[in-house]
């Protein structure tokens, strides 16, 4: 996000607009956080994870009162357009801000890589590699004491990161709400890999199909072969070095963004789509859900052999 922060003042500031930050997202946004910047207020941020503007979970902007607040804090400080950078929940309010009059352009940026119009999120490589790195490290334990090791990813209702840290991994078995993935599914295929003579399973769980631990106990008296151990990535898999890929994608969106501010576009999604930036409409990014790529899971499945 930092780099796309970054990308955003330098090229407002380079087209002649001044430029502010809201702080702690649409909670800073609805009592007015703003906070002037300049291209000097945005150096040395592209290295570093999370974002130098805060962000804050913010139940009252769902609320018209609280989108009226936001609206009436933006006319206060004189702000005519606004970029907005989040997941789904920040992009529909996005999509609200427009559809009361305001100009707002859209970068989505979210670990789950679950936005529609976006083939790849800001801050999906790097939680990937986060993850991988993560897996190959309890893969040389697994393998030391042949053990099948449950790791549950995060993602949210989408199983993407788990798919794709799977497939990079080299997992045995990858659970997905995508597919349904019953406990006896993955006793059977932890099983098989035991039988082929594998030394080890790794197991990658994503957070919005089961409960690693959960489904860990469900095993208990299954015989798979293997000792299971089971780790939680959890919040680890946020807050990593921001990869080459995501200062290189950031940057490219935040200049977008600007760009499509100085055109006097609204409602639309800056997002990368086989390789080019494009825009898509705010109101279809809000109503068209993400499909996974069905392939890849049975790809998974082939190379786990
Ligand atoms: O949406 C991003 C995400 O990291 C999800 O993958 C995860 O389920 C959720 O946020 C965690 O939210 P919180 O930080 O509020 O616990």
């Amino acid at each position: 996000m930092n780099a796309a922060i970054r990308a955003i003042i330098r090229t407002a500031v380079e087209a002649g607009f001044e430029a502010f930050g809201v702080r702690d997202g649409f909670e800073g946004l609805m009592d007015g956080r703003f906070v002037q910047l300049g291209a000097r207020d945005v150096g040395g941020i592209i290295q570093s994870a999370g974002t130098l503007l805060c962000s804050a979970r913010s139940p009252e902007f769902a609320t018209d009162a609280g989108q009226q607040r936001a609206l009436d804090a933006l006319a206060r400080r004189g702000l005519d357009a606004l970029v907005v950078i989040g997941g789904n929940g920040s992009l529909a309010g996005a999509h609200a801000l427009h559809s009361r009059g305001f100009r707002v352009v859209g970068i989505a940026s979210t670990i789950d890589n679950d936005v529609h119009g976006a083939d790849i999120a800001v801050g999906v490589d790097t939680a990937l590699n986060v993850a991988l790195e993560a897996i190959d490290r309890l893969r040389a334990t697994a393998s030391s004491h042949r053990r099948a090791m449950l790791v549950e990813v995060m993602g949210r209702s989408s199983g993407y990161l788990a798919l794709m840290a799977g497939i990079a991994g080299g997992a045995e078995v990858i659970v997905i709400p995508e597919i349904d993935t019953g406990p006896d599914d993955v006793a059977a295929d932890i099983r098989q890999m035991y039988e082929r003579g594998k030394n080890h399973a790794i197991v990658v769980v994503a957070e919005g199909a089961r409960s690693a631990p959960v489904l860990a106990d469900r095993l208990t008296n299954a015989d798979v072969g293997f000792a299971l151990r089971t780790t939680t990535l959890g919040h680890v898999q946020r807050g990593g070095t921001p990869t080459v890929f995501d200062r290189l994608l950031g940057t490219r969106l935040g200049a977008a963004a600007v760009d499509q501010c100085k055109r006097g576009a609204s409602g639309v999604l800056v997002g990368q789509h086989r390789g080019e930036i494009v825009t898509t409409p705010l109101h279809e990014v809000v109503t068209t859900p993400r499909a996974l790529d069905p392939t890849l899971l049975q790809l998974a499945r082939v190379l786990a052999r």
